[in-house]
Parts: structure tokens; sequence; C-alpha cells
């Protein structure tokens, strides 16, 4: 039985590091080449292995990332589980960026940015937190996680998720009469969703329209889930005031895109969180744990659903 380490090697060398201290007894591989395929039980990858059906005793296919719909899980065997990222890491650098991301809208950042480059020096009008509605559309565990660190600030929060839920200081909605109930009362919306069938395309010139006029977007999921024109034509109306984008579709963004140069576009390339090796080996170690406990690991994909 062998753990198949397939990302890269600096990283490969701390997960190696805490295998051998924390799990000694389960092989820990780096090398495709050289491992016994037959002995494969599990494998890290962010994309699937083009051979993988050689791991014929595959039992789980753990994603380095956040996200599996770069596995597009047709192409694995349904007995295969399959494992997001769930660590500390990758909250905490979430957290951290919605919180860039909602501070640069509310304090008019663009627009500074802008007036900077023209040499303009003028105060504009700042609304207070009390009166800037948050919406985040997803509440998972990043979703949950970004929503508790913006808090503090004071901005009245909302969270909307396909099945209803339940946060302390946060309007829940689900649903689509919740959804649209949520954009219309929301004036910097975050979208934290997974990418599958039913996000493709989620924002869409319909939801911007429904948005209250001067609302900005925080897009933090997946460049698929974004229509850029809808958000070009809204940005350049005037009715969205700004959006900060960490995610497209493609990416690399190519040259000459729009984007790139649209002062009321501020643009990340998919940077907003990014798993950490260390607190990334010990949540994928307590999983291993878990699943030889018999119980499910923390981040299993439901594979109807798709996240
Ligand atoms: C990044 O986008 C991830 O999936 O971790």
């Amino acid at each position: 039985m062998t753990f198949l380490f397939n990302s890269d090697a600096a990283r490969g060398r701390i997960f190696q590091d805490a295998f051998a201290r924390e799990i000694p007894d389960l092989p820990f591989s780096m090398d495709p080449a050289t491992v016994d395929p037959e002995q494969v039980r599990y494998l890290m990858t962010w994309t699937v292995p083009e051979n993988l059906a050689r791991y014929r005793n595959l039992e789980v296919l753990f994603s380095t990332g956040a996200g599996i719909d770069q596995f597009r899980a047709a192409s694995v065997p349904d007995e295969v589980k399959i494992v997001r990222m769930v660590e500390e890491g990758i909250v905490r650098m979430m957290q951290e960026y919605a919180v860039l991301g909602v501070l640069s809208l509310h304090r008019n950042l663009p627009a500074y940015l802008a007036q900077q480059q023209a040499e303009v020096w003028k105060v504009l009008p700042q609304a207070q937190a009390a009166e800037r509605r948050i919406g985040v559309l997803g509440l998972g565990n990043l979703g949950q996680a970004v929503l508790e660190r913006l808090k503090p600030f004071g901005f009245p929060l909302s969270g909307w998720s396909r099945s209803a839920r339940e946060i302390e200081g946060v309007r829940c909605f689900s649903g689509e009469d919740g959804l649209k109930a949520m954009v219309a009362a929301t004036d910097v919306l975050i979208c934290l969703l997974p990418l599958t069938d039913e996000t493709r395309g989620f924002l869409d010139a319909e939801l911007f329209a429904s948005l209250p006029a001067g609302a900005g977007l925080v897009h933090v999921g997946r460049g698929p889930q974004l229509d850029q024109d809808a958000l070009l034509a809204a940005l350049d109306s005037g009715h969205m005031s700004g959006a900060v984008i960490d995610v497209t579709d493609p990416e690399p963004l190519p040259p000459g895109h729009p984007f790139w140069r649209h002062p009321r576009i501020l643009l990340t390339p998919h940077i907003a969180s990014i798993t950490q090796p260390h607190t990334a080996a010990r949540a994928v170690i307590d999983n291993i744990n878990r699943l030889r406990a018999g119980l499910d690991p923390v981040g299993l994909v439901d594979r109807q659903r798709g996240y």
C-alpha cells in the first residue's frame, strides 16, 4: 500500500517528512516511474493522470487544492473517493484575500488608483461599513470562514447556498428565490462557489442587473462562472462600480484582454489562496487516519453534487 504524491518536489519533501514522522507504516513515493502501480492506494495530484487506470487498487484521489473541478470527475472510477483539500492555510489566505477585495471596493480603491494615475487629488463620497451590505455566494468552509473574518468590520452580512444553512450573525438565503432576494440587497458580492454544471456562467447579465446600482464583485470562485462580457457591460454602463477578479477563463488571461487595463477592475493571477504544504500534510495525514478508522475523510466530494 503506497501514497503517491504527484506534485512539485519541494512540496513533496515536506509531505514526505511529515508522513515519515506521523504514519511511517505508509510508504510514500513521489516517483510514478518506480512505484508499483498495484500498490498505489492513495494518489495526491492536481490533475488526473492519463494512465489513472493503471492504479487498479486506488481508493482515494486527493486534490492538491481546494477545487476538484479539474478532475472532470467522470474520468475517475465511481468507487474511488475524491477528496478536496481542506486545510488552514487555504482558509486563512482566502480570508485575507476576501478582506482585501471587500475593503478595496468599500474604500473605492479602483477609483483612487485611477485618480493617482491621472494625478487627481479628489475626495470621493464614502459609505460607512454599516451601510455596505456584503453577500457571499457559497457557504462551504471557505464561505463561512470569510464571513467570520468580515464580522468585526461591521458590514451587514448575508450568504447564499444551494441548501439552507444557519450561521450566527449572517442572513442566510438558499434556493432560486433566496438568490434573487440576497442579490437585490448586496453591495459587494463575493463568489466562492465551486465550479459545477450548475454554476458555470452563474455570474451573468441577469444577476448583475439584479444587484443594486453601484455594487461590486469579488470573484474568487472559478473563471468559467463569470460571463466576462456581462461584467464589462455592467461596469462600463456604471451600474457596477468595481470588481476584484482572481480567477479568469482562460488562465492565464490572454494579452490584450479588456480586464488587464480596465479602470474598475483589480486583477490578480489566481493567487487568492494557495495550499500551504505543512498544514496540508497535516490535513492529509488526519484524513488517512480517519479513513483507517472507517470514517469519511474531511472534504469528501459528493460525486452526484460535484463538490
Ligand atoms: C485553488 O484555486 C485551489 O483549488 O486550491
